[in-house]
């Protein structure tokens, strides 16, 4: 198979390894890619948010199967361009990405097929805004209704910034604070059968113990041996085998990753976001205990033979992923330092490039993750850690505390079941 994978992040490397590893998959290539995407896959240029240039690059590749990474083409229709020149592909249509692409469009469609989330409303242009948070109450949740990388979303004890916040967007969901760990279950569909993948936790702030602002995932880690027997299974049938359902009913099928991120509330799993695409960098650790072939898995999602494809198969152990982070990210991230010890086995990039002189410099963001395997989390995340010890980024930061909690088997939901309904 021929595989064309669309992206340049550390997502679309952890997607080119595994793919790579397929022995189905006969040509690999990825645009616009990045330093490590280069080991493993042909490069060819493309404007990925660009319909027409994603659909010649897959008609002049011969591709079989077309896997697009991010959210901002899925949202700018790429996938609907491919799909329309009848090549197979892992993402779903512009229309079906307004999960991600519109928070107020996926609390619609919750509101419509039942889905557990944050009660919440829209703001438009700060109107009602001061009212809406003193009705919920703090911690307040105030989130940029479009596509903001994971750093639109401001939740603050502080009533003022939380208004500024508010006032500052066209339109903004205000929603109630949902109490309880969070994970990201990751669930490939062909727009009807769903198929869930292990689930894995993120770390979403940039400083040890959850301080600072929202970045776009600073680690990971897979599975979660805290999560209580059948959460996953729930989650599937009161979550995403429904918004499926409604996407289908409403004729506009999801094919493709949809990625739920949920807390575990004292009353139950409920969702914080939906994405649309793989997230990073869970992606890393989840990919890095599966064993079934990945091409052959994506390739049924986009073809519509999902309940077809064999269960799948899981290493036993965990993973553990440590994202190395540019000087002064999340705001602006300094460029071009060199890396020393990007292009070990284990080290995912993102924000990498190779300069003329083969030397690896930085190029965005978040610039490499650390990743590894272990018997259990403590080992993974030894090794992880082991692993960003031997990579030098001059001001790279890094949380010290991924999986930490977990290993020690600290990480707990909130207690005090609160179950409606009758007694007895
Ligand atoms: P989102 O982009 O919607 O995933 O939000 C980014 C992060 O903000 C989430 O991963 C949570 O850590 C936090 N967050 C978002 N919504 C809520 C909520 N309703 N209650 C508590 N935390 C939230
Ligand atoms: N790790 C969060 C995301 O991919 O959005």
């Amino acid at each position: 198979m021929r595989v064309l994978v669309i992206g340049s992040g550390a997502r679309e490397h952890a997607l080119c390894l595994a793919l790579a590893a397929d022995p189905a998959v006969t040509a690999l290539v990825c645009a616009p890619g990045n330093a490590g995407t280069a080991q493993v896959a042909e490069h060819r240029p493309v404007d990925p948010l660009d319909p027409r240039s994603v659909t010649d690059l897959a008609r002049s590749v011969a591709a079989e199967l077309v896997v697009i990474g991010p959210e901002a083409p899925l949202v700018a229709g790429v996938a609907d361009a491919v799909r329309a020149a009848g090549i197979a592909v892992f993402g779903p249509s512009a229309a079906a990405a307004q999960l991600e692409g519109s928070k107020a469009f996926a609390k619609e469609i919750m509101a419509a097929a039942g889905v557990p989330t944050a009660r919440a409303v829209v703001i438009t242009g700060g109107d009602g805004a001061a009212e809406a948070l003193d009705d919920f109450g703090p911690p307040y949740v105030v989130k940029d209704d479009g596509l903001a990388a994971g750093k639109g979303v401001v939740v603050t004890g502080d009533r003022q910034r939380a208004i500024e916040h508010a006032v500052s967007s066209p339109r903004v969901v205000i929603e109630e604070f949902l109490d309880g760990p969070e994970v990201s279950l990751f669930c490939v569909t062909d727009g009807s059968t769903v198929v869930p993948l292990l689930p894995a936790q993120d770390f979403k702030r940039i400083f040890d113990d959850d301080a600072g602002p929202n970045t776009g995932g600073m680690g990971a880690y897979c599975p979660l041996d805290w999560l209580p027997l059948g959460t996953v299974d729930e989650v599937v049938r009161t979550v995403a085998q429904p918004t499926v359902d409604e996407l289908s009913r409403r004729g506009t099928p999801f094919v493709g990753l949809l990625y739920v991120g949920l807390a575990m509330t004292r009353s139950g799993p409920r969702v914080i976001e939906f994405n649309a695409r793989f997230g990073d960098p869970e992606t890393q650790v989840v990919l890095a205990l599966l064993e079934t072939p990945l091409a052959g898995l994506l390739y049924a999602a986009a073809t519509g033979t999902l309940a077809g494809h064999p269960p799948l198969q899981w290493s036993a152990g965990a993973a553990v992923t440590v994202v190395i982070a540019a000087a002064n990210y999340p705001e602006q991230p300094r460029l071009n330092d060199a890396i020393v010890g990007g292009d070990q086995p284990g080290v995912i990039h993102a924000g990498t490039r190779r300069d003329g002189d083969g030397v690896l410099r930085s190029a965005g963001g978040r610039v490499l993750s650390a990743t590894a395997v272990g018997d259990d989390l403590e080992q993974a995340r030894t090794a992880a850690y082991h692993l960003v010890d031997r990579i030098e980024l001059a001001g790279g930061q890094h949380r010290t505390d991924i999986a930490a909690r977990a290993a020690r088997h600290e990480v707990a939901i909130p207690a005090g079941v609160v179950m409606p309904g009758p007694a007895g």
